[in-house]
């Protein structure tokens, strides 16, 4: 359903190397082609396991992107790719070349995608990895619904360009992204021999797990462009590049059992009891087959080979039944109606394909929720582990997080293992946890689809959790990462008794639910001439970039949101504008130029109204 767009340069594939020996052969080939003797240096750069894109910049200003498609052929996603903020709407630096079209790809973070999941599971519509998440963000209809992915880029290259020559890899990442504001690859070295790459190879690959990012290689690239030019392509590939493959993170192995999980929303989650495994320098014994349906679907059986997957340092997952190792006693898996945790019947909800447990007193969920709650990217509350946790739901009766807040040094001191030392460092930790800003706050109330990041975007919009709670979710779908889904559950989520409650308790024992003072969470400053008014940016202004403009709203106080409502202050129209201006047209929104906005910015809303 999307366009088309032939791209101006094809956007051409690599022929792969799988190890030392092909690599030299493949050097050995390069050297042929360089003058006798020379020493011909390479640019070694991680070969990014994400989506393939193109972006046009004509005269500085982002018109279009596409994906590789055919390599000649791309789909036009230019709207889907501008909810990603590090792509610029306009080039910095001044640059205003007739045309840029430059190479990169789009990625998900490791850590980014595995939120992105743990918080779909409730719909269960999972993504098997980060590539396949990328790729179906990129393809929606609905660019709102792409900007609540958290999608990244990096450029690597470029296609054909006017008013300015052709880079090497090095202009390209050391001076012209860094100036026009694009990310070049975190990683990139020179290399000058063989000895050089296959060096950085075998480190990539030790450090392969540690990375934010999947990686499937590396790509070796020749630097001379005369060189290049000599070399030429082959029909899909260039002979000047070759991709030097990691192996694949998958292994195959049986099968033994599979258990049930029960998550803090009540998600139950099958997860495969495995023969013991390595894969990649890991032993894996457990995987997720992440809900029932696709078990079916799947048509996995208990004692069957399984394929199993693993990346970075998430949960592996089972992939595939190899059913030809059958060997006749394998056997369905059933599930069972009753809940692992407390025995209370499983829901089983339609149209759902995550069966849950609707018993919220349940000890899986409550030890769930509160092992959220203290977690390090949450309230951080520092000693209060698994096994205390349990204890303390256990034995102590602490049902939520605003409990905790009430442990006595006696009751604490107590339990097994404990003993009055660790018992005060744990409430002073606990005490800490206070004082945490907004967003830790709000991600530790582990609210259906906000992770760690929309957290932080609520927090720093609103600044103050009353606010957020006050907001509905047509006000909370105006921001800016914002999009239907995140903001239909954080509204449910405040409207329900049970977070009221837990909210004015957590209020009572002292838990901070502002943010004051000077920084990114501060609040609107009083008295600033924008503070209060809210704008919304639409198509191309000549003078400013769209962050400049937003930069300079935002320092004189006012808000930047990226859809029209009732409650939008001001529109602010530029070239080519989108439907954007017509809604504000519809909904009788004042509308300013460029020429409006300066005047804004330089006197104020009272200037420009008299
Ligand atoms: S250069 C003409 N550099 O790998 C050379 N590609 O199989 C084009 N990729 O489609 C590619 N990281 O999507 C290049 N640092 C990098 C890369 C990279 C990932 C992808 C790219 C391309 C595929 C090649």
């Amino acid at each position: 359903a999307l366009p088309t767009v032939r791209h101006r340069t094809p956007m051409l594939s690599l022929e792969n190397v799988m190890n030392d020996e092909e690599l030299r052969e493949w050097l050995a080939r390069i050297q042929k082609a360089a003058p006798e003797g020379a020493s011909v240096p390479f640019s070694v750069e991680h070969k990014m396991d994400g989506v393939a894109v193109s972006l046009i910049y004509e005269y500085g200003v982002f018109s279009m992107g596409a994906t590789r498609g055919d390599g000649t052929e791309g789909e036009v996603i230019t709207d889907n790719l501008r909810t990603i903020r590090a792509i610029p709407a306009r080039l910095g630096g001044g640059a205003e070349p007739p045309l840029v079209e430059l190479r990169g790809e789009v990625f998900m973070s490791i850590r980014a995608f595995a939120e992105m999941n743990a918080r779909r599971g409730g719909e269960g519509r999972l993504f098997a990895n980060p590539r396949n998440a990328t790729a179906g963000a990129l393809r929606q209809l609905d660019p709102r619904i792409t900007a609540e992915r958290p999608l990244e880029i990096v450029i690597y290259g470029t296609g054909a360009l006017e008013g300015l020559p052709q880079p090497t890899q090095d202009t390209l990442f050391r001076e012209l992204l860094p100036r026009w504001g694009l990310p070049a690859p975190r990683f990139y070295r020179r290399a000058a021999n063989p000895g050089e790459i296959l060096d950085t190879y075998r480190r990539t690959q030790a450090e392969r797990d540690g990375l934010p990012y999947e990686i499937d290689g590396l790509v070796i690239k020749v630097d001379d462009l005369e060189l290049r030019q000599r070399l030429g392509a082959r029909s899909r590939s260039p002979r000047w590049a070759v991709a030097f493959k990691f192996p694949a993170r998958q292994a195959t192995t049986r099968l033994l059992d599979v258990e049930l999980q029960v998550g803090r929303t009540g998600a139950i989650t099958p997860v495969a009891n495995l023969e013991p495994v390595p894969i990649g320098g890991v032993t894996v014994a457990r995987a997720t087959l992440h809900n029932p349906k696709e078990i079916e679907r799947k048509g996995i059986l208990i004692g069957d080979t399984v394929l199993v997957q693993r990346a970075g340092d998430v949960i592996p997952e089972v992939l595939q039944a190899v059913a030809s190792r059958r060997t006749g006693s394998e056997r369905p898996f059933r599930m069972p109606r009753d809940c692992p945790s407390c025995g209370h019947e499983i829901h089983f909800p339609e149209g759902e394909i995550v069966p849950y447990c609707p018993n919220i007193l349940c000890p899986a969920q409550v030890m769930g929720r509160l092992r959220h709650f203290a977690g390090r990217r949450a309230m951080d509350i520092d000693g209060l582990g698994e096994k205390l946790i349990e204890q303390l739901v256990e034995e102590e009766g602490v049902a939520t997080p605003s409990d905790l807040y009430h442990l006595s040094l006696e009751r604490l001191a107590a339990l097994d293992r404990m003993g009055e030392k660790s018992a005060r460092n744990l409430l002073a930790a606990i005490d800490r946890s206070k004082e945490r800003p907004l967003a830790r706050l709000i991600h530790a109330l582990g609210i259906r689809n906000v992770g760690e990041h929309v957290a932080a975007v609520l927090a720093r919009h609103y600044r103050d959790l009353d606010r957020v709670a006050a907001a509905g979710a047509a006000e909370l779908e105006t921001l800016h990462e914002v999009g239907p889904t995140i903001a239909g559950a954080v509204a449910e989520h405040f409207a329900r008794e049970e977070t009221q409650r837990e909210i004015a308790a957590l209020r009572a024992a002292g838990v901070r639910m502002r943010d004051e003072g000077v920084g990114a969470d501060s609040p609107p400053p009083e008295g600033l001439p924008l503070a209060g008014l809210t704008f919304v940016l639409t198509g191309t202004l000549s003078r400013l970039s769209r962050d400049e403009a937003a930069a300079a709203i935002e320092a004189r106080g006012g808000r930047v949101a990226s859809a029209v409502s009732k409650r939008t202050s001001y529109v602010v129209a530029g070239d080519s504008p989108g439907t954007k201006l017509a809604k504000a047209e519809k909904l009788g929104v004042r509308i300013l130029d460029e020429f409006g906005l300066e005047a804004l910015l330089a006197e104020g809303p009272r200037a420009k109204e008299e």
